[in-house]
């Protein structure tokens, strides 16, 4: 057991910088409650096999691209409006219109790409209704609401300067022509001299844009226009053929691709347009799992409740988000065949988990809690980008604020970080890194019928030499002793952060904000090139070497 004056010396000097004189006590309070999480979590070790990971710490799997940590923020329920915008005469403290609280959150995730404006959205968004004053914007009737358009391209893309993000913007392909998105792309892109562009700089903004990514049409087989898979293929290749003539800097074109496990769209989509892409989309989001729904590919199972729920659920929900793992394999089996050299990204740009509505919020506005089964999801998806990283070369969850597996929570003036928040904190080391061959060997966690590895991992070495390693612990009621080596290397300082909570439906509420936290991991050990530590049940943690 670890000593523990010990730890809350070792929280206090880390978390210091964070106290006001007016929160101190709570803070301290809370710090305390953490600790004592971790620590009745590591005396709980059971009698199983130490779980055994190696890591090749002498060899280099592909590079983690850092866009497989981008976000999604689309133009609905609050995930806008509120969340972010509230306007530059709010109360709300704010930075040209936007939360200044949010701005900084986000600054600090160092958010690779931001795709906007959806989503379904993206499909109903003219993008010339969102340029000019805004006061003579246009308010149109979208998803059950009136939107003011006050969010435009300029906006949008002030927004992406304030926190360091690039754009990955969707077209409208289902309910627009190829034209319109021309016209977009030239708009932003020109260098001035074009009416377009001229446009641009009389709006505000002389210099072009860069749009590294654009996403050609969503879910074309569902709200973007229920098309078939030829069709969608024969639609995309009449895009590409004519965002050629955009002028300005390249951007690459990601298509509309499957729902889950559609690999007759992938096939298809590759088979007539894959030469004319650079990116093929895949959706997919994490429900129950419960007997009757056979897989992740064949028909999503019902959805659960974000809070409140029992032990069946979640381990069905973590066994329904595992399912990524096969489908990744599957629809990049596909891609191979077609595109060997790899060019083609995998862009899973629609992810997360996603529950039934909480009958507080409007059932459309899909805001819902976020706990730490959702930081497990979040881990338990990234590792397995990872594992794929040599295809997938960018993601979004869904999405970034008050909407599904969000990053933070508003409400009016106040703000909340979830889980899946911290967790993006902590993987901030893989953006860009080098991936390194790893080894799990960890018994199942099952529970209701339902059986996953009890431990997920990734490792990467970082641009200075140093190694991360992230380790979940699916089991929500024992921890799990591990034994880690770094094979051909004897880590030097080893450093670790845990996040975890009390209980399976923990989360960080706007009156305790600080519930669920990262504290420093204690308790490492080492012999040779071989560490041993205890993995916390229902648990994610990063060691640094
Ligand atoms: O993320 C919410 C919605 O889910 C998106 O608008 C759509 O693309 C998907 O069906």
């Amino acid at each position: 057991m670890i000593s523990m004056t010990r730890l809350f010396t070792r929280l206090s000097s880390v978390e210091k910088k964070t106290f006001t004189e007016k929160s101190r006590r709570v803070q301290v309070a809370s710090i305390l409650a953490r600790f004592l999480v971790v620590v009745i979590s590591l005396s709980c070790a059971h009698a199983q096999q130490a779980a055994r990971i190696t890591v090749y710490g002498d060899q280099s799997g592909p590079r983690v691209n850092r866009e497989i940590f981008s976000q999604f923020a689309e133009q609905l329920g609050s995930g806008i409006y509120g969340g972010l915008w509230v306007g530059p005469s709010s109360s709300i403290p704010n930075i040209h219109g936007y939360r200044k609280d949010v701005i900084d959150a986000l600054r600090d995730l160092h958010v690779p790409a931001v795709r906007w404006p959806g989503g379904c959205y993206a499909d109903q968004y003219h993008w010339r209704d969102g340029i000019g004053p805004r006061e003579k914007r246009p308010v149109r009737y979208r998803r059950g609401g009136n939107d003011t358009n006050s969010v435009g391209t300029h906006e949008f893309m002030d927004f992406l300067d304030l926190i360091g993000a690039k754009a990955y913007l969707s077209a409208d392909v289902g309910n627009a022509t190829p034209q319109e998105t021309v016209d977009w792309m030239e708009y932003m892109l020109a260098p001035r001299g074009t009416t377009l562009s001229n446009e641009r700089a009389a709006n505000g903004h002389p210099d072009p844009w860069q749009v590294p990514y654009l996403g050609i049409g969503n879910e074309l087989w569902g709200c973007g226009g229920h098309m078939s898979a030829e069709h969608a293929a024969d639609v995309i290749n009449q895009y590409t053929t004519f965002l050629h003539a955009s002028r300005g800097k390249p951007f690459m074109k990601i298509a509309a691709g499957a729902d889950r496990g559609d690999y007759h769209w992938t096939e298809t989509v590759m088979r007539e347009a894959g030469p004319q892409i650079d990116g093929l989309a895949l959706h997919f989001y994490t429900y129950l799992h419960h007997a009757g729904h056979e897989g992740v590919g064949t028909g999503y199972g019902e959805k659960g409740a974000a809070v409140g729920f029992d032990e069946k659920d979640w381990a069905s929900t973590l066994a329904y988000t595992f399912g990524m793992d096969d489908l990744i394999a599957k629809h990049a089996a596909i891609m191979d065949k077609y595109d060997p050299e790899k060019r083609v990204w995998l862009a899973v740009d629609e992810w997360g988990a996603w529950y039934k509505p909480d009958g507080v919020h409007a059932a459309s506005s899909l805001y819902q809690e976020n706990t730490i089964r959702d930081a497990l999801i979040a881990a338990i998806n990234l590792n397995i980008f990872v594992k794929h990283a040599d295809r997938v070369k960018l993601t979004a969850i869904a999405q970034m604020i008050n909407v599904l597996q969000a990053m933070l929570l508003t409400d009016g003036p106040r703000m909340v970080k979830t889980p899946t928040y911290w967790v993006y904190e902590m993987y901030r080391p893989w953006q860009d890194a080098t991936s390194l061959p790893i080894e799990v060997h960890s018994e199942d966690y099952a529970f209701g019928g339902e059986k996953m590895p009890e431990v997920s991992a990734s490792a990467v070495r970082d641009k200075s030499g140093k190694i991360h390693i992230a380790l979940t612990n699916q089991n929500p009621n024992l921890s799990v002793k591990l034994l880690l080596k770094i094979n051909s290397s004897v880590p030097g300082s080893v450093t670790g952060r845990i996040l975890t909570a009390p209980n399976i439906d923990s989360r960080n509420t706007f009156e305790h904000p600080d519930a669920v936290k990262p504290v420093v991991m204690q308790g490492i050990t080492q012999t040779g090139d071989t560490l041993s530590l205890t993995l916390p049940p229902k648990s994610v943690s990063v060691l640094s070497l």
